[in-house]
């Protein structure tokens, strides 16, 4: 099926607000889920082709809202994209530079749109674009992006919401320099190993971002004929070359995704499998699952959670991989609501990333919020109620909440949650869940 380029405003699927999940809690869950692509991935990988002359074949592409706008994203660049179930055939052989009235609203729409500065002006030389949009979690800034652009020789000018870059290099081509981030960023590290892969020169990048998605783009990104080395550790070496050719790739499984279905598991106390998985990408996650009392079996990319039935409190606290990740700190808070004891939660990647609690207190959770630490006391049942998710993994986390409450829980906020999760109620409904994606 070929994506077409309309203007028809799909862009945050509207419907979705007057969407709901309906779930009746307190059912035991039992078999096999699934994992999708990799969202994280599947999206730079996208923004990545820009780079390509050749096609770029793409398996494993979760099908979920981001997706949808990334490709409107590349349509708007003249790129020809054709979607098959989970596969992304995308052509650049008429690519032109964007304009930026046709990606006002698609780049307010998305975060990750952002990275496509890097390919744009790698291949361009200069970038007319909208600031980034994207989950309410926080003011999300962009300096790191823009102070190491400057480095391979961008210049930048703001106006309004928008951006105007170039690069001022005699052959406006980028090149090579050496670059320490201040804080470790995945979209940073992910911008400049992109706008690298085409630079004048070799770039050495320090403090890298190591998450597995960014192993995932150098893998790519090599295949297509680039020379990265040492992604997937904090110093990343990259040899520019002048071209890069198209190439067949299979995205990771979500780690995020997996990650989910593990705490939906534990906060039923049922057990399950998830396939295919890479608990490598999980070991924190893993790590504080089995503290509460959950145990593991893992063969042939097939992981099997098995959860006790009284499950203890764990204190927890975010940071980069491979510590335990931001995207699942309100999927663990849910559990930690229905846990033995007391758990303290700290949030220290994002500023803002609190915005579940009052809704896993609607539901009888016992949680006391002082500044981005969270002090959680389990709680014998949450109850059912209607909740409101304000951004894709408080969605889920309250989902989550609403598989062990006790009565009918209503989620409001699916037009997050399908930004991100690939079939969500289906997933679990098929291992037994009692939930209903209504109107
Ligand atoms: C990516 C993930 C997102 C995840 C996050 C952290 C994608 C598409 N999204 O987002 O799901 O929650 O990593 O694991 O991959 N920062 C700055 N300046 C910058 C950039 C970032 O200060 O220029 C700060 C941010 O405010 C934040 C921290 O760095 O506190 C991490 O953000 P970053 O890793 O950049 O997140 P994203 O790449 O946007």
């Amino acid at each position: 099926m070929e994506i077409k380029k309309d203007s028809s405003k799909i862009f945050r699927n509207i419907f979705l607000k007057d969407c709901y999940l309906e779930i009746e809690g307190e059912k035991l869950l039992d078999g096999s889920i699934r994992i999708s692509g990799a969202k994280n991935s599947a999206l730079v990988l996208m923004a990545a082709s820009i780079l390509s002359e050749g096609q770029v074949n793409l398996f494993n592409v979760p099908r979920i809202s981001d997706v949808l706008i990334m490709s409107k994203i590349l349509i708007a660049m003249g790129i020809n994209i054709k979607s098959n179930s989970n596969q992304l055939k995308i052509n650049t052989k008429e690519i032109i530079p964007p304009s930026q009235e046709l990606l006002s609203d698609l780049f307010n729409a998305l975060r990750v749109s952002f990275f496509c500065i890097g390919p744009i002006l790698a291949r361009f030389g200069k970038a007319d674009i909208p600031l980034p949009g994207g989950c309410l979690i926080g003011s999300r800034p962009i300096d790191e992006h823009i102070n190491s652009l400057k480095k391979l020789g961008v210049i930048f000018k703001f106006k309004d919401n928008y951006l105007s870059a170039e690069v001022i290099t005699p052959h406006k081509r980028l090149v090579g320099s050496s670059i320490t981030f201040k804080c470790k960023s995945v979209g940073a590290t992910e911008t400049l190993v992109m706008a690298a892969s085409l630079a004048e020169g070799t770039t050495i990048l320090n403090n890298a971002a190591q998450e597995p998605e960014i192993i995932d783009l150098a893998n790519m990104l090599n295949l297509m004929g680039a020379r990265i080395k040492g992604a997937g550790s904090e110093r990343i070496k990259i040899e520019g070359v002048k071209t890069l050719k198209g190439c067949d790739y299979t995205v990771i499984p979500d780690r995020i995704e997996a990650g989910t279905f593990l705490i939906a598991a534990a906060i039923t106390r049922s057990p399950i499998s998830l396939f295919p998985c890479e608990p490598r990408h999980l070991k924190e996650v893993i790590n504080k699952l089995e503290a509460c009392g959950c145990k593991f079996e893992y063969s042939k990319q097939l992981l099997r959670i098995i959860p006790n039935q009284i499950l203890n409190s764990v204190n927890m606290n975010t940071s980069p991989y491979p510590g335990f990740p931001t995207d699942l700190q309100a999927p663990f808070m849910a559990l930690m609501a229905t846990a033995n004891g007391t758990s303290k939660i700290e949030e220290t990647v994002f500023e803002n990333r609190m915005n579940h609690v009052k809704e896993l207190k609607r539901m009888g959770a016992n949680i006391t919020l002082r500044n981005n630490v969270a002090t959680v006391i389990g709680v014998k049942n949450l109850h059912g109620t209607n909740v409101l998710g304000s951004d894709l993994r408080a969605t889920a986390a309250l989902a989550l909440a609403g598989l062990s409450a006790r009565g009918k829980t209503k989620v409001r906020g699916l037009e997050h949650l399908e930004r991100g999760y690939e079939d969500f109620s289906n997933k679990l409904r098929k291992v037994g869940a009692n939930i209903l994606k209504k109107k």
